[in-house]
């Protein structure tokens, strides 16, 4: 892949995709930051560079081929504008030219806007390519998606080249799973198993320890032939977990199961927790988090990790009540000397509340992308890079 790094971009036309598909309340305050910050960098190298800087990007998934005001980026050109201390318009028409200068920066309008754009149609990528002169994907949160501006436009482009953001994301997703400091811990939690059965099927050929949390716990406990009460199971997938925990024998790699639990009668903030041992579980009890023990238990485990890879609170984290396994294990990836990577909306979500971004190794601003190459898929953004060469 060519790096935008290794270019000489002064006094080119720069179209810098980038993934600023950020969180916005209905007030229009955008409530989570991490991918606009994470974009700056590039932008304010290629600004320094002297480069004539396009930045494109989507927002939600709006119908194509009008324009609404709700999928707007303005909020995102005002924030950046701020946050990059020069005016940065919204360019609002733009897909047949856009007037912009070297040492200046304009932020096009959401490109899912652009009729063509989902089905990577080949004339929208052909005038994507001809508004640059260099093209830099950048948009890692959106490497997944074969699209125009993150797919079609490389084909095209007089120059493609990875953004320092994007090549930040794969550098580290590699470090962690292409030659990873073992042992190689991963924490793969969420409500089902159904939803994350590739990403638990490919990560179990490769680590040394697999800690599960959440529904998808639940679902290994209940094969173990534990009751799980009221407890969200996948009752169907009960040999699925069988054959995954068999898989991870096999290779001499464990995924430990609780041996205590934190129960509630009910899914509410204010329902009463009570610890109780997994076997201990009656049928009224809903399981919202790992218990104490089983908390400090894994928290040994990463302390003796020499990589971590981090997806999913292990407990319903948003109530105090059922956050303390998914705070012990926050805390532990912290303390840790390993290597360490952390993405998802709900695992960023819960190292925000328990104050360890900056102990984290490095966080990923990709959520389904994230996932992808998790699971050893080949992301299309990246494929067609490398297709151009370095
Ligand atoms: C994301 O938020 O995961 C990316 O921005 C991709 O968005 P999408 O799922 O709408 O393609």
């Amino acid at each position: 892949i060519v790096r935008m790094t290794d270019l000489d971009l002064s006094g080119k036309r720069v179209l810098i995709r980038q993934d600023l598909n950020v969180p916005i309340d209905e007030s229009g305050k955008i409530t989570s930051e991490q991918r606009i910050t994470a974009s700056l960098p590039t932008l304010k190298l290629a600004l320094e560079a002297g480069a004539a800087v396009l930045v494109t990007s989507h927002l939600g998934r709006p119908k194509e081929g009008v324009w609404s005001e709700a999928d707007s980026l303005a909020p995102v050109a005002k924030r950046l504008s701020e946050l990059l201390g020069v005016d940065v318009p919204l360019v609002k028409d733009w897909v047949d030219g856009v007037d912009v200068a070297p040492g200046q920066i304009v932020l096009l309008e959401n490109c899912r806007m652009n009729e063509g754009e989902g089905k990577d149609d080949e004339a929208l990528s052909k005038k994507y390519a001809a508004l640059c002169d260099v093209f830099v994907m950048d948009a890692f949160g959106t490497a997944h998606r074969a699209q125009a501006s993150t797919h079609g436009v490389i084909r095209f482009a007089p120059v493609a080249a990875g953004g320092p953001l994007l090549m930040a994301e794969l550098d580290a997703l590699d470090k962690a799973l292409a030659n990873p400091a073992r042992p190689l811990l991963a924490i793969v939690a969420g409500s089902k198993v159904s939803t994350k059965l590739e990403l638990l099927s490919s990560l179990v050929s490769k680590v040394d320890q697999l800690i599960v949390g959440g529904g998808i716990a639940n679902t290994f406990i209940a094969a173990e032939g534990h009751g799980v009460g009221k407890s969200l199971v996948e009752n169907d997938l009960l040999d699925t977990a069988r054959k995954i925990d068999a898989d991870a024998k096999a290779r001499g790699a464990e995924i430990p199961l609780p041996t205590d639990v934190v129960v509630a009668p009910a899914f509410a903030a204010d329902a009463p927790a009570t610890v109780k041992a997994v076997d201990a579980v009656t049928a009224d009890d809903m399981i919202l988090d790992i218990g104490p023990q089983t908390a400090a238990q894994y928290a040994e485990l990463i302390a003796k990790a020499g990589t971590v890879v981090w997806n999913g609170p292990v407990g319903v984290f948003e109530f105090d009540a059922f956050g303390k396994g998914t705070e012990a294990l926050a805390k532990a990836i912290a303390s840790s000397d390993a290597f360490s990577i952390a993405g998802g909306g709900d695992t960023l979500a819960a190292v925000d509340k328990y104050g360890i971004a900056k102990q984290v190794s490095y966080i990923s601003t990709g959520g389904g992308a994230f996932l992808e190459f998790l699971e050893g898929k080949t992301l299309p953004a990246v494929a067609a890079l490398e297709a151009r060469g370095k």
